[in-house]
C-alpha cells in the first residue's frame, strides 16, 4: 500500500500527486517510472516519477487522465492508498555535460522531460527547454521549467499563450536562430516524437525520445512493451523507454497502441 500525501489538479484532466514511497525515493534517477495498481483488482499501469523527496521519503507523479485507471486515480484523495507500486523501473537517462542541451515537453510529455531537464541543468549543461500546448489551461509546470532552464520558450496551438504554433515551430525557429544544439531530448505524443525526430535527422542532432507502448510487467518479461527500434525488437521496460528517435518504427508503435482501442473505451463506460 501507498499513501497519496498530497493531491493537485495541474489542469484539466492532469493530476499531481506526491505517494509515500521511501525506498524509491532513495534510488530514482531521471528517465526512470513506476508501474502502480490503484487497488489489488486493478491493471498496472506505468508513470514517470516526475521527481522525488529522498528526507520526506515521498515521489511524485504527473498523470493524464485518458481511461479507467487513470480515472480511479483521479478519484482518490490525500489520505487514501493505492494497492501497491514497483520501481524505480527503465534505465535512467544518460546525463552528462553535452553542452547546449534542448529539452522539448508536448502537452502532459512536459511532466516527463521535467526531470530529464533538471538533471541536464545539473550536468552543467546551458539547457534550453520547449514546452507547448493546445491551449494556455493545458500548460503545466511552466514556473518549474523555467527556474531550471537557461532559456524557456512556451508555445500554444492556438496562440492563447506565447508562440503560436507546435513545439516543432519553436525548434525550427531556434536553430534559425544559429543555435547547434549537442543534443535533443523530446517527450510528448507520437506525432510531435515523429515531427521532431524528422526535423533533426536531415540536421543531425542526436535526438532522444522517451517511448509510451503499454506495458505489463515492466521487468522484460511478457513482451508487451515492445518496439522496432534500428530494425530490432526492443523491450521498452528495460532496454528503454528512452530511444534514438532516428531509428525509432514510430508509425509501428502507433499501430500497438490502438490494439486494445475498442476494451478501452468499453472499460470507460462501464466505469462511468
Ligand atoms: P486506457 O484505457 O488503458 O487507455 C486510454 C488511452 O490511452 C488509449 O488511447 C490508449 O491507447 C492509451 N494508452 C493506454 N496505455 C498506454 C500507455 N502505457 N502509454 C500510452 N498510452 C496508453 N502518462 C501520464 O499521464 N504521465 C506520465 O508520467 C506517464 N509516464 C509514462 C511512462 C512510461 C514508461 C509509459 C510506458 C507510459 C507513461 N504514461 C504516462 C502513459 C500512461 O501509462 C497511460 O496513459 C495509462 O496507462 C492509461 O491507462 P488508463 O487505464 O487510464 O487508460
Ligand atoms: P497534445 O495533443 O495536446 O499535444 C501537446 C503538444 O505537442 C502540442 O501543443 C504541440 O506543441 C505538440 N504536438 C502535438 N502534435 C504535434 C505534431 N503532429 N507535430 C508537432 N508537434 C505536435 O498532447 P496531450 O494530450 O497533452 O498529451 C498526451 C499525449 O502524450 C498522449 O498521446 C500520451 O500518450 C503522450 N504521453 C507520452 C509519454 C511518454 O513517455 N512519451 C508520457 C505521457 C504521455
Ligand atoms: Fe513486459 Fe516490458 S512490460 S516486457
Amino acid at each position: 500500500m501507498a499513501k497519496i500525501v498530497k493531491r493537485k489538479d495541474l489542469a484539466a484532466e492532469v493530476v499531481l500527486m506526491e505517494l509515500e514511497a521511501p525506498e524509491i525515493a532513495k534510488k530514482r534517477k531521471p528517465g526512470q517510472f513506476i508501474i502502480l495498481r490503484v487497488n489489488e483488482q486493478g491493471e498496472r499501469i506505468p508513470l514517470t516519477i516526475a521527481d522525488s523527496d529522498p528526507d520526506a521519503g515521498t515521489i511524485t507523479i504527473i498523470f493524464q487522465v485518458v481511461g479507467k485507471t487513470t480515472m480511479q486515480l483521479r478519484d482518490l484523495h490525500e489520505g487514501d492508498k493505492i494497492a501497491d507500486l514497483a520501481g524505480p523501473l527503465g534505465t535512467a537517462t544518460h546525463i552528462k555535460n553535452f553542452g547546449t542541451a534542448v529539452a522539448i515537453g508536448g502537452g502532459v510529455g512536459t511532466a516527463v522531460i521535467y526531470p530529464i531537464a533538471k538533471g541536464l541543468k545539473e550536468a552543467g549543461n546551458n539547457l534550453i527547454s520547449i514546452i507547448g500546448a493546445r491551449t494556455k489551461n493545458l500548460l503545466i509546470l511552466t514556473d518549474e521549467m523555467e527556474k531550471i532552464s537557461n532559456r524557456l520558450i512556451v508555445a500554444t496551438d492556438d496562440g492563447s499563450f506565447g508562440v503560436n504554433g507546435f513545439v516543432t515551430d519553436v525548434l525550427k525557429q531556434i536553430i534559425d536562430e544559429g543555435i547547434k544544439p549537442d543534443i535533443i531530448y523530446a517527450i510528448g505524443p507520437l506525432p510531435m516524437m515523429k515531427a521532431v525526430a524528422n526535423a533533426t535527422r536531415p540536421l543531425g542532432i542526436k535526438t532522444i525520445v522517451s517511448l509510451n507502448p503499454i506495458m505489463i510487467d515492466g521487468t522484460g518479461m511478457c513482451g508487451g512493451c515492445r518496439v522496432t527500434v534500428n530494425n530490432q525488437t526492443k523491450f521498452a521496460c528495460v532496454d528503454g523507454p528512452e530511444f534514438d528517435a532516428h531509428q525509432v518504427d514510430f508509425d509501428n508503435l502507433g499501430q500497438r497502441l490502438k490494439v486494445y482501442n475498442h476494451q478501452e473505451k468499453e472499460s470507460c463506460k462501464i466505469f462511468g
